[in-house]
């Protein structure tokens, strides 16, 4: 066994710049505003209809299209947005050649709407239905995806965004939703196959060769002087960490993972966002016209990239001073951990030099040789390595009762965990506590991290704790808990 375990020795995901393949082009692409639909009743339906169709991810006016899965025909899917206590059904109408079903993202939304299959309903068929209809109990930024075949669905286009709006969304001149994406593909633009690839698998997942914004490459934004803009971030990569810093604008981080946090400036002046997470920032352009600000992703050291320009409007500034308006968001009203919490320890153990050499598969403990051969399973959450949805819990835990877990990551390889149907409080870090113990729904374990959550397990039901590496948790990285 070679030091992944997997004996592949092939192509490794090189090209991290913007798009590995060509150079960048001097004509810029403006991001056009995602649509926004008009308030009304307090039920919002929408439908979604997942299917192939061509989308323009490469950006030069002569770029070839590339055909993807998309979710009413565009990448990212429709933008699904409603209010904070409104109820929301979503009609889904699976135009794939395979099963798929629906998750939304960080929603506290009852066990059976959650689209884990198997767990929680029956795979959608193709050409058949399945209506998911659920109260929006917080505000904030969140996603829509699939759960199933997910390194392949999601990998191939199907996310979208999901907004609900606070009562009293804070002043700003302009919203943005981005979502933040990476692909492999080929300079002819067809996405590269080999999904669920064993060096993937075994290694950072699925990491792409083109980087997009809202579904296509995008390289400038245009801005004016002093204005105030609330980008509400959502990465929907397989596998990419994005690590954006905006130099020359004044950045201020209002919420993540959906919820309102303590407005501060990013950490080390980069906003560190990891699959499945969100972030919500409010930036006043505090730059002279005519100038352009690069927000660059330094995430991965070796391939800094500029992710895109703000180009600032030529002209008279907006205002001369950054707008006088309150930034913090109104809290979510989430159930507060309580001090008696028990305390339950995850250990995430596996993938390419790892020290794993044995973990249990379907109740029965194998060496890791037998388990990569046979399974395809290189991961493992307390010596298990999951087998797919319908397992045994992990943990069973009293409705109501407080938790905290500290979760171990004595891998090499990043893992954001995300927990199903809850929302925890990030107490600590490493044994630090963490600036304003954030309410998440996904945390990123860095190598060799540990991390403190706590949360009440107040949410009936079977729900699932896994890693947002789509080809981390294809690989076993996964766990069910009950709540009952
Ligand atoms: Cu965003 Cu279990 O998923
Ligand atoms: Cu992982």
């Amino acid at each position: 066994m070679n030091d992944d375990g997997s004996g592949y020795r092939g192509r490794r995901p090189t090209a991290m710049s913007r798009r590995g393949f060509l150079h960048l082009t001097a004509g810029a692409v403006a991001v056009a505003g995602l649509p926004i639909t008009p308030a009304s009743a307090a039920l919002r339906a929408y439908s979604l209809a997942p299917a192939p169709a061509r989308v323009k991810l490469l950006g030069r006016p002569n770029d070839p299209e590339t055909d993807v899965w998309a979710y009413s025909g565009s990448v990212p899917g429709p933008v699904v947005r409603a209010r904070r206590g409104e109820r929301l059904r979503i009609a889904l109408g699976n135009g794939l050649d395979q099963e798929t079903t629906l998750h939304c993202h960080g929603i506290r939304l009852p066990n059976a709407m959650d689209g884990v299959p198997e767990l929680t309903q029956a795979p959608v068929a193709k050409g058949g239905r399945f209506t998911y209809e659920f109260d929006l109990p917080d505000a904030g930024t969140y996603w829509y995806h699939p759960h199933i075949y997910t390194t392949e669905q999601v990998g191939r286009g199907l996310a979208g965004a999901l907004i609900v709006e606070e009562e009293a969304p804070p002043k700003v001149d302009r919203e943005f939703v981005w979502m933040l994406d990476d692909w492999r593909v080929g300079e002819d633009g067809a996405i590269a196959g080999e999904f669920d690839h064993p060096h993937d698998l075994s290694h950072g997942g699925r990491i792409g060769n083109l980087v997009t914004l809202n579904g296509t490459e995008v390289e400038s934004l245009s801005v004016k002087a002093g204005e105030r803009l609330r980008l509400r971030l959502i990465n929907a990569a397989n596998a990419r960490v994005f690590g954006l810093r905006f130099d020359g604008v004044e950045t201020t981080v209002v919420a993540l993972d959906g919820h309102p946090v303590t407005p501060h400036a990013p950490a080390d002046g980069r906003v560190v966002i990891g699959p499945g997470q969100r972030a919500d920032l409010i930036v006043d352009i505090a730059a002279d016209p005519g100038t352009r600000l690069s927000v660059v992703d330094d995430y991965y050291e070796r391939f800094t990239y500029t992710f895109v320009t703000f180009e600032v409007e030529p002209g008279a500034p907006m205002r001369g001073s950054p707008l006088d308006a309150p930034k913090a968001l109104a809290a979510n009203p989430l159930p507060e951990p309580d001090r008696s919490a028990e305390a339950q320890e995850i250990l995430i153990e596996g993938g390419a030099m790892g020290g794993l050499t044995e973990a249990v598969y379907k109740g029965e403990k194998m060496g890791l040789r037998q388990l990569w051969r046979a399974h395809r399973k290189v991961w493992s959450l307390n010596g298990i390595a999951s087998s797919g949805f319908m397992e045994e819990p992990m943990f069973r835990l009293t409705r109501g009762r407080s938790y905290r877990w500290r979760i171990k990551n004595d891998t090499v390889w990043d893992h954001p965990m995300h927990l199903h149907g809850h929302v925890f409080r990030v107490l600590a870090r490493n044994g630090a506590p963490v600036p304003f113990a954030p309410w998440s729904d996904t945390v990123m374990l860095h190598a060799d991290d540990v991390v403190d959550i706590a949360f009440v397990a107040d949410n009936p039901g079977k729900w699932l704790f896994h890693c947002h590496v789509l080809e981390h948790h294809r690989g076993g990285m996964g766990a069910v808990m009950e709540v009952a």
